[in-house]
Protein backbone atom coordinates (compact mmCIF):
# COMPACT_ATOMS: atom_id res chain seq x y z
CA UNK A 1 0.00 0.00 0.00
CA UNK A 2 1.69 3.50 -0.88
CA UNK A 3 0.09 6.43 1.49
CA UNK A 4 1.12 9.64 0.33
CA UNK A 5 1.18 12.61 3.44
CA UNK A 6 0.26 16.33 2.55
CA UNK A 7 1.51 18.60 4.93
CA UNK A 8 2.15 22.55 4.46
CA UNK A 9 1.78 24.93 7.53
CA UNK A 10 3.23 24.64 11.01
CA UNK A 11 0.06 23.15 12.74
CA UNK A 12 0.39 20.37 10.45
CA UNK A 13 3.41 18.94 11.46
CA UNK A 14 2.94 18.00 14.95
CA UNK A 15 -0.05 16.16 13.52
CA UNK A 16 1.79 14.17 10.75
CA UNK A 17 4.81 13.38 12.48
CA UNK A 18 3.23 10.16 14.67
CA UNK A 19 0.97 9.05 11.74
CA UNK A 20 4.38 8.82 9.41
CA UNK A 21 6.43 6.92 12.79
CA UNK A 22 3.19 4.46 13.46
CA UNK A 23 2.88 3.28 9.60
CA UNK A 24 6.44 2.76 9.58
CA UNK A 25 6.43 -0.21 11.38
CA UNK A 26 3.19 -1.56 9.21
CA UNK A 27 4.97 -4.13 7.06
CA UNK A 28 4.22 -3.24 3.36
CA UNK A 29 3.31 0.14 3.13
CA UNK A 30 5.52 2.69 1.65
CA UNK A 31 4.81 6.59 2.17
CA UNK A 32 5.44 9.55 0.79
CA UNK A 33 5.56 12.65 2.03
CA UNK A 34 4.22 15.86 0.17
CA UNK A 35 5.12 19.75 1.42
CA UNK A 36 2.85 22.28 -0.15
CA UNK A 37 5.29 25.15 1.29
CA UNK A 38 2.56 27.14 2.18
CA UNK A 39 4.49 27.87 5.48
CA UNK A 40 8.59 28.15 4.51
CA UNK A 41 10.49 30.56 6.52
CA UNK A 42 13.08 27.63 8.65
CA UNK A 43 11.18 28.68 11.80
CA UNK A 44 7.76 27.98 10.56
CA UNK A 45 8.99 24.69 8.46
CA UNK A 46 12.52 23.54 8.68
CA UNK A 47 12.68 23.50 12.49
CA UNK A 48 10.11 20.95 12.94
CA UNK A 49 11.55 18.47 10.60
CA UNK A 50 14.37 18.26 12.21
CA UNK A 51 12.87 18.28 16.01
CA UNK A 52 9.78 16.20 15.32
CA UNK A 53 12.28 13.38 13.61
CA UNK A 54 10.50 14.06 10.39
CA UNK A 55 11.57 12.79 6.81
CA UNK A 56 12.81 15.15 4.14
CA UNK A 57 9.84 15.89 2.17
CA UNK A 58 9.66 14.20 -1.05
CA UNK A 59 8.26 16.59 -2.64
CA UNK A 60 7.86 20.66 -2.59
CA UNK A 61 5.36 22.48 -3.87
CA UNK A 62 6.68 25.70 -3.00
CA UNK A 63 3.18 27.61 -3.36
CA UNK A 64 4.59 30.23 -0.79
CA UNK A 65 1.93 32.77 0.42
CA UNK A 66 -0.54 34.60 -1.36
CA UNK A 67 -5.01 35.16 -1.24
CA UNK A 68 -6.72 32.17 0.15
CA UNK A 69 -8.16 31.37 -3.53
CA UNK A 70 -5.06 31.90 -4.83
CA UNK A 71 -2.80 29.90 -2.25
CA UNK A 72 -5.53 27.18 -2.45
CA UNK A 73 -6.13 26.94 -6.53
CA UNK A 74 -1.89 27.04 -6.91
CA UNK A 75 -1.63 24.20 -4.08
CA UNK A 76 -4.38 22.19 -6.59
CA UNK A 77 -2.57 22.97 -9.69
CA UNK A 78 1.03 21.49 -8.33
CA UNK A 79 -0.41 18.35 -6.35
CA UNK A 80 -2.81 17.17 -9.44
CA UNK A 81 0.72 16.04 -11.45
CA UNK A 82 1.80 14.83 -8.35
CA UNK A 83 -0.51 12.48 -7.46
CA UNK A 84 -1.14 10.99 -11.19
CA UNK A 85 2.52 10.49 -11.06
CA UNK A 86 2.37 8.88 -8.07
CA UNK A 87 -0.49 7.14 -7.69
CA UNK A 88 -0.83 6.93 -3.92
CA UNK A 89 -3.61 4.22 -2.71
CA UNK A 90 -4.64 6.95 0.24
CA UNK A 91 -3.88 10.22 1.22
CA UNK A 92 -3.60 11.74 4.56
CA UNK A 93 -4.45 15.38 4.74
CA UNK A 94 -4.37 17.15 8.56
CA UNK A 95 -6.06 19.85 10.15
CA UNK A 96 -7.99 22.45 8.72
CA UNK A 97 -5.34 24.50 6.80
CA UNK A 98 -5.56 25.71 3.31
CA UNK A 99 -3.50 22.95 2.31
CA UNK A 100 -5.60 20.51 3.90
CA UNK A 101 -8.75 21.43 1.76
CA UNK A 102 -6.47 22.10 -1.51
CA UNK A 103 -5.11 18.34 -1.07
CA UNK A 104 -8.92 16.47 -0.57
CA UNK A 105 -10.11 18.37 -3.24
CA UNK A 106 -7.57 16.86 -5.77
CA UNK A 107 -7.92 13.61 -4.73
CA UNK A 108 -11.63 13.98 -4.96
CA UNK A 109 -11.43 15.12 -8.08
CA UNK A 110 -9.00 11.84 -9.25
CA UNK A 111 -11.33 9.62 -7.57
CA UNK A 112 -7.98 8.92 -4.90
CA UNK A 113 -9.20 8.34 -1.23
CA UNK A 114 -8.92 10.19 1.39
CA UNK A 115 -8.17 10.37 5.37
CA UNK A 116 -8.70 13.45 7.39
CA UNK A 117 -6.67 13.46 10.52
CA UNK A 118 -8.27 15.96 13.07
CA UNK A 119 -12.15 15.87 11.56
CA UNK A 120 -15.37 16.86 12.69
CA UNK A 121 -13.66 19.93 14.53
CA UNK A 122 -16.56 22.51 13.85
CA UNK A 123 -16.34 26.54 15.24
CA UNK A 124 -19.84 26.77 14.00
CA UNK A 125 -18.57 30.15 12.66
CA UNK A 126 -17.84 30.46 8.73
CA UNK A 127 -16.02 34.17 8.89
CA UNK A 128 -13.07 31.99 9.98
CA UNK A 129 -11.35 30.98 6.95
CA UNK A 130 -10.44 27.51 8.65
CA UNK A 131 -13.98 26.76 8.76
CA UNK A 132 -14.67 26.35 5.45
CA UNK A 133 -11.69 23.83 5.35
CA UNK A 134 -12.93 21.85 7.86
CA UNK A 135 -16.59 21.50 6.81
CA UNK A 136 -15.24 20.99 2.77
CA UNK A 137 -12.78 18.18 3.66
CA UNK A 138 -14.98 16.09 5.73
CA UNK A 139 -17.33 15.68 3.06
CA UNK A 140 -15.05 14.66 1.11
CA UNK A 141 -13.03 12.45 2.87
CA UNK A 142 -13.19 8.33 3.04
CA UNK A 143 -11.71 8.23 6.06
CA UNK A 144 -12.61 10.40 9.01
CA UNK A 145 -10.49 10.31 12.38
CA UNK A 146 -11.53 12.25 15.35
CA UNK A 147 -9.78 13.43 18.29
CA UNK A 148 -12.75 13.29 20.41
CA UNK A 149 -16.65 12.10 21.11
CA UNK A 150 -18.07 15.89 19.74
CA UNK A 151 -16.45 15.50 16.46
CA UNK A 152 -18.54 11.99 15.64
CA UNK A 153 -21.61 13.57 16.39
CA UNK A 154 -20.75 16.69 14.00
CA UNK A 155 -20.09 14.99 11.16
CA UNK A 156 -22.97 12.52 12.13
CA UNK A 157 -25.18 15.83 11.74
CA UNK A 158 -24.03 16.50 8.94
CA UNK A 159 -24.83 13.40 7.02
CA UNK A 160 -21.82 11.70 6.99
CA UNK A 161 -22.26 7.80 7.28
CA UNK A 162 -21.11 6.54 10.38
CA UNK A 163 -19.17 3.62 9.07
CA UNK A 164 -16.88 6.35 7.69
CA UNK A 165 -15.90 7.90 11.22
CA UNK A 166 -13.14 6.63 13.40
CA UNK A 167 -12.90 8.51 17.39
CA UNK A 168 -8.81 7.67 17.20
CA UNK A 169 -7.70 10.61 19.97
CA UNK A 170 -5.55 13.51 19.14
CA UNK A 171 -2.50 12.94 17.45
CA UNK A 172 -1.02 16.17 18.57
CA UNK A 173 -0.70 14.91 21.97
CA UNK A 174 1.24 11.90 20.29
CA UNK A 175 4.07 14.33 19.80
CA UNK A 176 3.81 16.37 23.22
CA UNK A 177 3.58 13.22 25.00
CA UNK A 178 6.86 12.13 22.53
CA UNK A 179 8.56 15.18 23.52
CA UNK A 180 7.78 16.16 26.42
CA UNK A 181 10.82 14.73 28.39
CA UNK A 182 13.43 16.55 25.78
CA UNK A 183 11.28 19.71 26.65
CA UNK A 184 12.05 19.07 29.95
CA UNK A 185 15.81 18.26 29.48
CA UNK A 186 15.71 21.79 27.15
CA UNK A 187 13.90 23.83 29.98
CA UNK A 188 17.11 24.94 32.11
CA UNK A 189 18.94 26.35 28.78
CA UNK A 190 15.81 28.13 27.66
CA UNK A 191 15.29 29.57 31.28
CA UNK A 192 18.78 31.18 31.25
CA UNK A 193 18.58 32.19 27.60
CA UNK A 194 15.35 34.16 28.25
CA UNK A 195 16.50 35.17 31.68
CA UNK A 196 13.29 33.64 33.23
CA UNK A 197 14.99 33.29 36.28
CA UNK A 198 12.07 31.52 39.31
CA UNK A 199 9.81 34.07 38.20
CA UNK A 200 6.06 33.02 37.01
CA UNK A 201 5.81 33.85 33.16
CA UNK A 202 2.94 34.27 30.84
CA UNK A 203 2.90 33.13 27.15
CA UNK A 204 1.25 34.57 24.03
CA UNK A 205 0.71 33.38 20.48
CA UNK A 206 -1.87 35.65 18.37
CA UNK A 207 -2.22 35.17 14.54
CA UNK A 208 -5.80 34.79 13.52
CA UNK A 209 -7.03 37.43 11.49
CA UNK A 210 -9.76 38.24 13.59
CA UNK A 211 -7.29 39.18 15.77
CA UNK A 212 -4.44 40.59 14.01
CA UNK A 213 -5.18 41.94 10.89
CA UNK A 214 -6.61 45.45 11.97
CA UNK A 215 -3.90 46.97 13.24
CA UNK A 216 -6.21 49.31 15.86
CA UNK A 217 -7.77 46.21 16.96
CA UNK A 218 -4.37 44.54 17.15
CA UNK A 219 -3.20 47.44 18.70
CA UNK A 220 -6.18 47.25 21.66
CA UNK A 221 -4.92 43.94 22.07
CA UNK A 222 -1.06 45.01 22.98
CA UNK A 223 -2.15 47.64 25.25
CA UNK A 224 -3.59 44.92 27.18
CA UNK A 225 -0.40 42.93 27.06
CA UNK A 226 1.32 45.38 28.11
CA UNK A 227 -1.02 46.51 31.32
CA UNK A 228 -0.24 42.23 31.94
CA UNK A 229 3.84 42.58 31.13
CA UNK A 230 3.80 45.09 34.29
CA UNK A 231 2.37 41.95 36.70
CA UNK A 232 4.91 39.76 35.20
CA UNK A 233 6.99 38.68 32.53
CA UNK A 234 5.05 37.85 28.73
CA UNK A 235 6.82 36.22 26.44
CA UNK A 236 5.42 36.22 23.14
CA UNK A 237 6.80 34.40 20.26
CA UNK A 238 5.62 36.22 17.34
CA UNK A 239 3.88 34.92 14.05
CA UNK A 240 4.97 36.34 10.70
CA UNK A 241 1.53 37.14 9.56
CA UNK A 242 1.28 39.26 13.23
CA UNK A 243 4.88 40.91 13.09
CA UNK A 244 3.76 42.23 9.87
CA UNK A 245 0.63 44.02 11.35
CA UNK A 246 2.95 45.20 14.47
CA UNK A 247 5.33 46.87 12.71
CA UNK A 248 2.54 49.37 12.38
CA UNK A 249 1.40 49.43 15.39
CA UNK A 250 4.16 48.82 18.54
CA UNK A 251 6.08 52.50 18.17
CA UNK A 252 6.50 54.62 20.86
CA UNK A 253 6.23 52.31 23.59
CA UNK A 254 7.86 52.52 26.99
CA UNK A 255 9.38 48.71 27.83
CA UNK A 256 7.92 46.92 30.29
CA UNK A 257 8.99 43.10 30.13
CA UNK A 258 6.80 42.45 26.91
CA UNK A 259 8.97 40.56 25.10
CA UNK A 260 8.36 39.78 21.41
CA UNK A 261 10.63 37.32 19.81
CA UNK A 262 10.44 34.92 16.80
CA UNK A 263 8.74 31.92 16.48
CA UNK A 264 10.33 29.29 18.19
CA UNK A 265 10.60 25.31 17.67
CA UNK A 266 8.69 23.06 18.69
CA UNK A 267 10.94 21.54 21.86
CA UNK A 268 11.06 25.02 23.22
CA UNK A 269 7.75 26.18 22.52
CA UNK A 270 6.30 22.53 25.09
CA UNK A 271 8.69 24.00 27.39
CA UNK A 272 7.57 27.24 27.58
CA UNK A 273 3.58 26.09 27.99
CA UNK A 274 5.07 23.43 30.36
CA UNK A 275 6.36 26.19 33.12
CA UNK A 276 4.29 29.04 32.25
CA UNK A 277 1.60 30.16 34.84
CA UNK A 278 -0.59 31.52 32.19
CA UNK A 279 -1.09 31.18 28.35
CA UNK A 280 -2.78 33.81 25.98
CA UNK A 281 -3.50 32.72 22.78
CA UNK A 282 -5.68 32.40 19.90
CA UNK A 283 -3.93 29.36 18.77
CA UNK A 284 -6.09 26.03 18.38
CA UNK A 285 -3.13 23.74 18.94
CA UNK A 286 -2.09 25.22 22.05
CA UNK A 287 -6.01 25.41 23.65
CA UNK A 288 -5.66 21.27 23.67
CA UNK A 289 -1.52 21.53 24.52
CA UNK A 290 -2.69 23.38 27.97
CA UNK A 291 -5.44 21.43 28.62
CA UNK A 292 -2.91 18.15 28.04
CA UNK A 293 -0.56 20.15 30.47
CA UNK A 294 -3.11 21.46 32.82
CA UNK A 295 -2.19 24.82 32.06
CA UNK A 296 -4.40 28.16 32.27
CA UNK A 297 -5.40 28.86 28.43
CA UNK A 298 -7.54 32.21 27.73
CA UNK A 299 -8.43 31.95 24.40
CA UNK A 300 -9.02 35.10 22.52
CA UNK A 301 -12.15 34.00 20.55
CA UNK A 302 -15.44 34.08 20.32
CA UNK A 303 -15.97 30.38 19.84
CA UNK A 304 -13.74 27.34 19.38
CA UNK A 305 -13.83 23.97 17.30
CA UNK A 306 -12.50 22.38 20.40
CA UNK A 307 -14.96 22.81 23.41
CA UNK A 308 -13.62 19.77 24.93
CA UNK A 309 -10.81 21.86 25.66
CA UNK A 310 -13.69 24.60 27.67
CA UNK A 311 -16.08 21.49 29.40
CA UNK A 312 -13.19 19.48 30.65
CA UNK A 313 -9.61 21.40 30.03
CA UNK A 314 -7.63 24.22 31.32
CA UNK A 315 -9.27 27.06 28.13
CA UNK A 316 -11.29 30.09 29.25
CA UNK A 317 -12.90 31.92 25.75
CA UNK A 318 -12.20 35.36 26.60
CA UNK A 319 -13.53 36.72 23.21
CA UNK A 320 -12.75 40.38 22.64
CA UNK A 321 -13.29 41.37 26.04
CA UNK A 322 -9.39 41.86 27.13
CA UNK A 323 -11.25 43.66 30.51
CA UNK A 324 -12.04 40.09 30.71
CA UNK A 325 -8.84 39.17 29.85
CA UNK A 326 -7.13 41.51 32.51
CA UNK A 327 -9.36 40.41 35.09
CA UNK A 328 -9.10 36.73 33.95
CA UNK A 329 -5.03 36.87 34.20
CA UNK A 330 -5.38 38.73 37.71
CA UNK A 331 -7.27 36.17 38.87
CA UNK A 332 -5.16 33.13 37.62
CA UNK A 333 -1.93 34.95 39.44
CA UNK A 334 -3.95 35.31 42.38
CA UNK A 335 -4.67 31.72 42.27
CA UNK A 336 -7.84 30.55 41.64
CA UNK A 337 -7.43 27.98 38.43
CA UNK A 338 -10.19 25.87 37.10
CA UNK A 339 -9.48 21.98 37.48
CA UNK A 340 -8.78 20.55 33.99
CA UNK A 341 -9.10 16.81 33.01
CA UNK A 342 -7.36 15.27 30.04
CA UNK A 343 -9.43 14.13 27.75
CA UNK A 344 -10.26 10.20 26.54
CA UNK A 345 -8.03 8.81 24.21
CA UNK A 346 -5.22 11.74 24.48
CA UNK A 347 -2.87 9.30 25.75
CA UNK A 348 -0.32 9.64 22.94
CA UNK A 349 -1.66 6.38 20.94
CA UNK A 350 -3.48 8.15 18.60
CA UNK A 351 -1.59 7.62 15.65
CA UNK A 352 -1.31 3.83 16.57
CA UNK A 353 -4.84 3.74 16.20
CA UNK A 354 -5.14 5.54 12.91
CA UNK A 355 -2.21 2.80 11.63
CA UNK A 356 -4.50 0.10 12.46
CA UNK A 357 -7.70 1.66 11.00
CA UNK A 358 -6.01 2.10 7.85
CA UNK A 359 -4.40 -1.78 7.65
CA UNK A 360 -8.26 -2.66 7.84
CA UNK A 361 -9.40 -0.61 5.40
CA UNK A 362 -6.93 -1.54 3.25
CA UNK A 363 -7.52 -5.19 4.02
CA UNK A 364 -11.38 -4.70 3.09
CA UNK A 365 -10.57 -3.17 0.26
CA UNK A 366 -8.40 -5.78 -1.19
CA UNK A 367 -10.76 -8.49 -0.89
CA UNK A 368 -13.63 -6.56 -2.15
C1 LIG B 1 -2.21 29.49 8.48
C2 LIG B 1 -3.55 28.77 8.51
C3 LIG B 1 -4.12 28.79 9.92
C4 LIG B 1 -3.13 28.26 10.92
C5 LIG B 1 -1.79 29.00 10.80
C6 LIG B 1 -0.81 28.33 11.71
C7 LIG B 1 -5.00 28.86 6.51
C8 LIG B 1 -6.20 29.50 5.94
N1 LIG B 1 -4.52 29.42 7.65
O1 LIG B 1 -2.43 30.84 8.81
O2 LIG B 1 -5.28 27.98 9.96
O3 LIG B 1 -3.65 28.44 12.21
O4 LIG B 1 -1.33 28.90 9.44
O5 LIG B 1 0.34 29.06 11.91
O6 LIG B 1 -4.50 27.90 5.99
N2 LIG B 1 4.34 34.13 6.28
C9 LIG B 1 5.70 34.27 6.33
N3 LIG B 1 6.45 33.12 6.42
C10 LIG B 1 5.92 31.87 6.43
C11 LIG B 1 4.52 31.76 6.36
C12 LIG B 1 3.74 32.88 6.29
O7 LIG B 1 6.23 35.37 6.33
O8 LIG B 1 6.67 30.88 6.51
C13 LIG B 1 3.51 35.36 6.24
C14 LIG B 1 3.13 35.76 4.83
O9 LIG B 1 3.17 37.14 4.73
C15 LIG B 1 1.69 35.31 4.71
C16 LIG B 1 1.18 35.41 6.15
O10 LIG B 1 2.30 35.10 6.97
O11 LIG B 1 0.94 36.09 3.83
C17 LIG B 1 0.07 34.42 6.44
O12 LIG B 1 0.42 33.10 6.07
P1 LIG B 1 -0.73 32.02 5.64
O13 LIG B 1 -0.14 30.68 5.51
O14 LIG B 1 -1.53 32.54 4.50
O15 LIG B 1 -1.70 32.07 6.86
P2 LIG B 1 -1.40 31.96 8.41
O16 LIG B 1 -1.88 33.20 9.06
O17 LIG B 1 0.00 31.54 8.63
N1 LIG C 1 4.23 26.34 18.20
C1 LIG C 1 5.62 26.30 18.12
N2 LIG C 1 6.31 27.48 18.19
C2 LIG C 1 5.70 28.69 18.32
C3 LIG C 1 4.29 28.71 18.41
C4 LIG C 1 3.59 27.52 18.33
O1 LIG C 1 6.20 25.22 18.01
O2 LIG C 1 6.40 29.72 18.36
C5 LIG C 1 3.47 25.07 18.10
C6 LIG C 1 2.50 24.76 19.21
O3 LIG C 1 3.14 24.12 20.30
C7 LIG C 1 1.50 23.85 18.52
C8 LIG C 1 1.45 24.41 17.11
O4 LIG C 1 2.65 25.16 16.95
O5 LIG C 1 2.00 22.51 18.47
C9 LIG C 1 0.24 25.29 16.91
O6 LIG C 1 0.33 25.91 15.66
P1 LIG C 1 -0.33 27.31 15.34
O7 LIG C 1 -0.68 28.02 16.59
O8 LIG C 1 0.57 27.98 14.36
O9 LIG C 1 -1.63 26.90 14.51
P2 LIG C 1 -3.13 26.49 14.92
O10 LIG C 1 -3.05 25.37 15.89
O11 LIG C 1 -3.81 27.70 15.43
O12 LIG C 1 -3.75 26.09 13.61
Amino acid sequence: MHILHVVGARPNFMKAAPVLRALAVHVGIKQTLVHTGQHYDANMSDVFFEQLGMPRPDVNLEVGSGSHSRQTAEIMTRFEPVVLERRPDLVLVYGDVNSTVAAALVCAKLLVPVGHVEAGLRSRDRTMPEEINRLLTDQLADLLFTPSKDGDANLLREGVPAEKIHLVGNVMIDTLVRLLPAAEKRWPALQTNLDLGKVPYALVTLHRPSNVDDVENLGRIMDALYDIAVRLPVIFPVHPRTRQRLKLSSEGRVDPPLRLIEPVGYVDFLALQRHAALVITDSGGIQEETTFLSVPCLTLRENTERPITVEQGSNILVGRDLDRLRAETARILDGSSRRSRVPPLWDGKASERIAAVIADWFTARSLR
